[in-house]
């Protein structure tokens, strides 16, 4: 029944707010080392205290030499479940003891302080509460909780609830065991409080469900749910709670139950060394795991699409070949030669792409078995032409891929039909295809060490049916360019833009 979520949690997120967090604690701070990993942890975890407070939290650091007088904001994280004080971004505003003689009061006496206070940089007044931080005992930084005045107004018992276990985390914050020492990297799509939240004693027993627990658990086919009843007698697994406790660190698991997926964030409460029992966060994640299903199966058929078209293409290439060895004109079999094999090079990059789990596929795996194409196609007694594939044009999404398997096709064939006229005095000739990624371009060139164009050669106006496809994809089809350079021989260089929207074929 227990499946652990490994999905989101390979490997950490990238969060540009902790790479600043990390700039500014070096140049302002004298915050380093095992602190500042500490601070990390916190804002890396802070949205649940955010959303539990329904406010805004900011970290303030004193400003190295300035201990007590002068704190920087090095990060803030605003609530889901309430409004913010502040929509600006109040990363590296100074803070100082004018201001807020409170900070300084709850840094000197190293206390969680609370009390009214002007809002920062505006001289409405807010509901202010300091929380030092500590890490290995030493006092490094405080978390200030700005929440509105409230005006005499009843909480209801969520709010009530909310706080309370803020308050908790706040303690335990104060004490050093908030951010939990072992590192957990959130899964992305990990449970939020708004998402359903449980609060449980030790023992695991129900003190509080929000509403969207209470309906994520009738999904789950939970309905006599009382508060004081436990986990385990409602017929909830509660084997992640024990596990937080004693690993002093939150679990996330994912449980099914018949059609529905819920995603538990389980995080243990203590004071100092003693189990207070936790905070569940549920989400339902029904809905986006058969989207992933979805997703999936969705893969796997255009991927099976590919392999029924490649075989399609190999079978008309092969009637193709059929009917060609039945006609007696040399100029109708070329003919029907050339079309089966501008057809096996699309063959190719489907062949490619149904073995591929996404739309991209590696040109380098292509171009190999493209250059076997025209290569089969060169008579066994002239066989001394030598075929060389130098760099790489990477990944390239199907669409790109096809045109330009036919493009090279289309180029190394005229390499071989016209660059080397007199092959029986000429021993050898060399054709390279050189792949580069230039910016946002591929650039594709095919060179030979041929006789070159012929005199008067004019690329605008092809003669054959090869070049004009050539000039048709490259230019309608891809949006790019081409050129061809007379050097010892012929190079045709090609340049397609891979990230730009494609030119429609007028
Ligand atoms: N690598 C090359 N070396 C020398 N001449 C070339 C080279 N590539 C193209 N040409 C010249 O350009 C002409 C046009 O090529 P194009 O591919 O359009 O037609 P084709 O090869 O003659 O016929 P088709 O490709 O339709 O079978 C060729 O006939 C040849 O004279
Ligand atoms: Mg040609």
């Amino acid at each position: 029944m227990h499946a652990p979520a490994v999905r989101g949690s390979c490997g950490p997120r990238y969060d540009p707010g902790v790479t600043t967090l990390v700039e500014l604690a070096q140049t302002h701070t004298g915050v380093t080392g095992d602190q500042l990993a500490h601070l990390q942890r916190l804002v890396a975890s802070w949205n649940v205290l955010a959303d539990l407070s329904f406010a805004d939290l900011l970290l303030l650091v004193p400003i190295e030499g300035e201990e007590g007088h002068r704190f920087m904001v090095l990060d803030q994280v605003r609530p889901m479940t309430g409004q913010t004080l502040y929509p600006q971004d109040m990363v590296e505003t100074l803070v100082d003891e004018v201001e807020r003689p409170l900070v300084t009061r709850a840094w000197r006496l190293g206390e969680i302080v609370e009390g009214d206070a002007p809002l920062l940089g505006a001289s409405e007044r807010v509901r202010l509460q300091c929380v030092p931080i500590r890490c290995g005992g030493r006092l490094i930084a405080l978390l200030t909780r700005e929440a509105p005045i409230t005006s005499g107004r009843r909480p209801g018992e969520l709010e009530r609830v909310f706080l309370d276990v803020f308050d908790r985390f706040a303690l335990m914050i104060a004490e050093g065991s908030f951010p939990f020492a072992r590192e957990e990297v959130e899964p992305e799509d990990a449970p939020r409080v708004g998402d359903g939240a449980i609060v449980l004693d030790v023992g695991a027993h129900i003190r509080f469900a929000s509403p969207n627990a209470v309906t994520s658990m009738h999904r789950m086919g939970i309905h006599a749910y009382t508060s004081g009843l436990r986990l385990a007698d409602v017929g909830f697994e509660d084997s992640a709670v024990e596990m937080a406790a004693r690993a002093h660190a939150p679990i996330t698991e994912e449980i099914e139950r018949g059609e529905t997926s819920i995603l538990l964030r389980v995080l243990p409460l203590f004071e100092g060394n003693r189990p207070l029992g936790a905070l569940m966060l549920i989400r339902d994640v029904t809905d986006l795991r058969r989207r992933d299903r979805l997703l999936m199966s969705k893969d796997a058929t255009i991927r099976e699409i590919h392999h029924r078209v490649k075989n399609n293409l190999q079978t008309i290439a092969a009637l193709l070949r059929l009917q060609g060895r039945r006609l007696e004109s040399k100029e109708a079999r070329q003919a029907i030669q050339e079309s089966e094999r501008r057809i096996r090079s699309i063959a190719i990059v489907h062949e490619t792409l149904s073995r591929e789990a996404t739309d991209f596929v590696a040109f380098s795996d292509i171009i190999k078995p493209l250059v076997r194409v025209v290569e089969e196609s060169v008579s066994t007694e002239e066989g001394s032409l030598r075929f060389k594939v130098e760099g790489d044009a990477g990944d390239l999404p199907g669409e790109v891929a096809t045109p330009l398997a036919v493009i090279l096709n289309e180029l190394m064939q005229n390499a071989v039909d016209h660059a080397f006229p007199d092959q029986g005095t000429r021993l050898g000739g060399n054709v390279t295809i050189h792949l580069a990624r230039v910016g946002d371009e591929v650039q594709v060139d095919v060179v030979d060490d041929g006789v070159g164009p012929p005199e008067g050669f004019d690329l605008d106006n092809p003669s054959g049916l090869g070049l004009q496809i050539v000039l048709a994809l490259v230019r309608g089809e891809l949006g790019g360019s081409i050129e061809l350079l007379r050097e010892e021989g012929t190079r045709v260089r090609i340049r397609v833009p891979v990230a730009a929207p494609r030119v429609e074929v007028s």
